[in-house]
Parts: structure tokens; C-alpha cells; sequence
């Protein structure tokens, strides 16, 4: 089969596999279509209840494997990632109710070995599995971590996790299916410094030394606020940690740890988007949940593109002042930088601003693919494979920078679009909002997995919209 012949064949593979992705993250949170049909030009005004973070809360409930009793977490977002990991934990024999709206109990009281299958089926959508180690080694002598799934915003390697968990004396046998990660001599506490600071590394490390034997450093950890809540979780269950101000965490292990009882921290990512779709859209969103010290870095380059925001006791107001937007030269970095997480919507803002913008991503190596509908919808973006120059920062210069430069102000007018990862596709949403004429959005169910009761909060601000199966 020629080449081209065989792209094509790959291509299609890929766009059949994200619409599955998206059908299926939509069902688990009971989103009635797959399409949006957004009649843009209309300003989004009103408030939305923004609740705990999906990258807390998807941890926060591996933790609560480590405890002896059962854990309730408090302001849990209705997503698909929430769903998935309900069902993983069941999997294992974990009983997840849920007594009331945004309240999750979990007993991990008869927790079992699972049938590989039936982690498999959930791990192509998440990469969450990963975390399941530490505890489960602890729990069961074994975890069987099948191939992960997740955005699809670069290669999204392990390696800092096998090599962590190796550290702690487990042995991990790589099959066909995924990993197996034993650990015959039990695990024992290490000295670890990552390449990185890696999020999910870092949950990786906690999540193992809480309970392993002796003592753990980890050095070059991140220290991104859902970290520290994470700590905070581990803490209330028993566990000894303390957190040094260069990256630097101590985690002495014990026997025993019991459950928690935890309010997640609000959803940052949340926050910040719908604070980009205030200025998109022209509007005023006040963000009820929002915290002004956990995104003082986003209220900053905020202003300086020329949003205005106003911190309250229960959230932050958001809106565009009229006049014109200005651009703003952007880098993603590691906490407390300019999260990854954010780039997109604000992208969409920047296109409306007057000037060259530039956002440099330093942390994965393909998260620019959703800049290409924004173009076809009339944005002026190059984005450059290679990055910039940059003189100062956080972490080490990585050979997979990328840069985008966004020239505006340009109009945008409505196209028919794809949704390639959730943050990406809650950017094509608010460009549609902003669009002149008509779009339809597919691949809706993506942004379930991480953006909760999103149609109805579009409806509660005043966009014009319907939903389509
Ligand atoms: C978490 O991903 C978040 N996801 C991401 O949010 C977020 O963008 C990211 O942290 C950075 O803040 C969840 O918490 C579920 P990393 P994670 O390990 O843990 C490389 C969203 O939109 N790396 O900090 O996977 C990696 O390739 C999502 O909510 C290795 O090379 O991020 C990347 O370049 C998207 N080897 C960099 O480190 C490893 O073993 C940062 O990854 C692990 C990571």
C-alpha cells in the first residue's frame, strides 16, 4: 500500500478512535449529542460554579486505596475522567457511592485484584492507571498497568514513573498488554530526582512513599497547587511529609494510613478558560469557586492582554473592558509559570488582540494542532516547530519546544470543526461563540471529561446554541 494510501488509512484510525473517545466520555456524564451548533456573536455574561479539579480529584481518589478506612471527597466535578476512575477503583473491589451531588465515598475496606480487561477497557481514556501502582503494590503485591490513554498533545512517556517506582525496589516486566510491577522485596524509601518536574511523577512518588519503608527525597519535584493538595490528602491520612522550597519534598513512610475527609481545590483550568471566553466573547463572567493566589501568574498576563478581573470572597469576575485587546508574549512553564493548560483558550483571546502575540509551549511537544481550525476560522497563527530563544526559566531548555505567534486582531468567522483534545476543544467553543455566522462543533463528549454541566453553563451565560446527537 503506498504511502499516502497508508497516512490516510492511519488518519482515519485516528479520527474513528477520538470520535469513539468522545462518544463514549460523553455517555458517562449523560451528554445527549456529539455536536454543537453555535450561533457565535453574542457576549457570555452571567456566573458559572466552577468545583473541584479534575487533576486533584482523579488522585485524590487513587489515594484513597492507601487507607484502611473509607475516604469521603467533598466538591467532586461531575466529568467523564471522575466516572472512569469510579470505575477502576471498582474494578478493585473499591465501593464508590455517592451520598449526595459532589460528595464521593470510597471504602477500599475488600480491595481485590482486577480482571486485566476490565482495566483495559477504561485505560484508553485516561492516564490516570499510572498512579495505581504505588497503592496497589502496597494493597496487592501487584499492578497490571495496561497502555494509557489521555490528550493527545504529545508522546506522553513513563519513563520518569518505572524509573521512580524502580528506585523503590519494585521490578516492572514490560508484556504485550502493558506492565506488570511487582514488588518481591517490598518497597522501600528512596532518593529520587526527577528529570522534570513532573506532575504526574511527582503523584507517582507520593502516592508509593507514603507507605514504603524509611525515608524518600524527591528532588525537582512539581509543586503545582493539586500537588500540595494532594500532600495535604496524604497528610490528614496519616502519612509524614514535608516540602522544602527548592523542589525538594521528604516523605518518611508508616504502617498505617486511614481515610480523609477532603474539599478539593477548584479547578484552576476551568477557572482561567472561562475567564478567556469573557474576553472572546466580549463578556462578564464572574467565576464562583475561583482563588486568586492559586492563578496570580494567569491574572497577570489576563491584564496585561487587557482583561479586567475583580477578586471576590466566593470567586473572581472576569470581563472585557471594550476597547482593544493587546497582545502579550506568553511562555508555559511549571508552576507557579504559566500552566500548559491554559495556552489554548487564551490563544482564541489573542487572536482578537492588536499585535504579535507569542506563546511559547516548553511543556508537551504538540499542543498547537487546534491553532489549524482557528486559522480556517480566520486567525492569523504561525506556529513555529522549533520554539524561541528564551533567556530565563524555571527548567531546562527541552529539544521539544514549540512557539505559536498569533498576529491580530482578525475577525473570526464560523467553520465546521473537529475537537481534537479537551483543551483545545473548549477553545473552538468559545471561537465559535465569538465567530460571525453559524459553526458545529463535533467531538463534544471530549470536553466532558474534564469541563462539568459545560452545555448547561453555556446555556446559564447566554449563548445561543443547540446540541445535536
Ligand atoms: C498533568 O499531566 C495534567 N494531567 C496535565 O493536564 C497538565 O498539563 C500537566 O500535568 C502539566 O501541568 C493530569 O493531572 C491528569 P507531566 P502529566 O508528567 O502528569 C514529560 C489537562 O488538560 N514526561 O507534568 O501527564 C511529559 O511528556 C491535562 O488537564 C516524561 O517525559 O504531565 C511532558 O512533556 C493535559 N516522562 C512533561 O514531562 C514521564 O514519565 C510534563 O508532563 C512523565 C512526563
Amino acid at each position: 500500500m503506498p504511502a499516502t494510501e497508508r497516512s490516510k488509512v492511519v488518519d482515519s484510525i485516528a479520527t474513528n478512535d477520538l470520535a469513539n473517545d468522545a462518544r463514549k466520555a460523553g455517555e458517562r456524564v449523560g451528554l445527549t449529542g456529539d455536536t454543537i451548533v453555535i450561533r457565535g456573536g453574542k457576549p457570555l455574561r452571567g456566573t458559572v460554579d466552577v468545583r473541584g479539579a479534575k487533576n486533584l480529584a482523579t488522585k485524590a481518589m487513587v489515594a484513597a486505596l492507601l487507607g484502611e478506612t473509607p475516604s469521603i471527597l467533598q466538591d467532586v466535578p461531575a466529568i467523564s475522567d471522575v466516572q472512569i476512575v469510579s470505575r477502576m477503583l471498582e474494578a478493585y473491589g473499591v465501593a464508590v457511592t455517592s451520598p449526595e451531588d459532589g460528595v464521593l465515598v470510597l471504602d477500599p475496606v475488600n480491595v481485590a485484584r482486577a480482571h486485566f480487561a476490565e482495566i483495559d477497557a477504561l485505560a484508553g481514556s485516561s492516564r490516570i492507571p499510572i498512579l495505581f501502582c504505588g497503592p496497589l503494590l502496597h494493597s496487592l503485591g501487584e499492578a497490571l498497568i495496561p497502555d494509557l490513554g489521555g490528550c493527545r498533545i504529545g508522546d506522553r512517556p513513563i519513563d520518569f514513573h518505572l524509573d521512580a517506582l524502580r528506585a523503590f525496589g519494585a521490578v516492572v516486566d514490560k508484556s504485550y498488554e502493558g506492565i506488570r510491577i511487582t514488588a518481591p522485596d517490598g518497597l522501600s524509601g528512596a532518593n529520587i530526582e526527577l528529570p522534570y518536574p513532573s506532575v504526574g511523577a511527582t503523584e507517582q512518588v507520593l502516592l508509593t512513599a507514603v507507605r514504603a519503608s524509611g525515608v524518600t527525597e524527591l528532588k525537582n519535584a512539581a509543586i503545582e497547587p493539586e500537588i500540595m493538595d494532594l500532600i495535604a490528602i496524604l497528610q490528614k491520612m496519616g502519612a509524614i511529609i514535608w516540602t522544602e522550597p527548592n523542589r525538594t519534598i521528604f516523605i518518611e513512610g508508616v504502617e498505617h494510613l486511614k481515610g480523609y475527609t477532603h474539599r478539593a481545590i477548584f479547578d484552576r483550568n476551568e477557572a482561567a478558560s472561562w475567564a478567556s471566553a469573557a474576553l472572546v466573547t466580549g463578556g462578564d463572567i464572574f467565576v464562583k469557586g475561583a482563588k486568586q493566589l492559586e492563578l496570580m501568574t494567569f491574572l497577570n498576563v489576563y491584564r496585561k492582554a487587557g482583561g479586567e478581573f475583580e477578586v471576590a470572597e466566593d470567586g473572581i469576575r472576569f470581563w472585557h473592558p471594550g476597547g482593544a485587546l493587546k497582545a502579550v508574549q506568553v511562555e508555559t512553564d511549571v508552576h507557579p509559570g504559566f500552566m500548559t493548560d491554559w495556552q489554548q483558550p487564551l490563544i482564541v483571546a489573542l487572536t482578537q488582540a492588536e499585535g504579535i502575540s507569542t506563546v511559547h509551549e516548553t511543556v508537551y511537544e504538540n499542543r498547537f494542532g487546534f491553532t489549524e481550525a482557528l486559522v480556517e476560522m480566520g486567525a492569523n497563527i504561525v506556529v513555529h516547530q522549533d520554539g524561541l530563544e528564551s533567556l530565563t526559566r524555571r527548567v531546562p531548555r527541552r529539544k521539544l519546544e514549540q512557539a505559536a505567534v498569533i498576529t491580530g486582531p482578525t475577525p473570526l468567522h464560523a467553520a465546521d470543526v473537529r475537537i481534537p483534545d479537551l483543551r483545545g476543544g473548549f477553545s473552538y467553543l468559545i471561537a465559535a461563540l465569538a465567530a460571525e455566522g453559524t459553526s458545529r462543533v463535533s467531538n463534544l463528549g471530549l470536553i466532558s471529561r474534564g469541563y462539568e454541566h459545560f452545555v448547561d453553563k453555556l446555556t446559564d451565560l447566554g449563548a445561543d446554541f443547540t446540541v445535536e446527537a
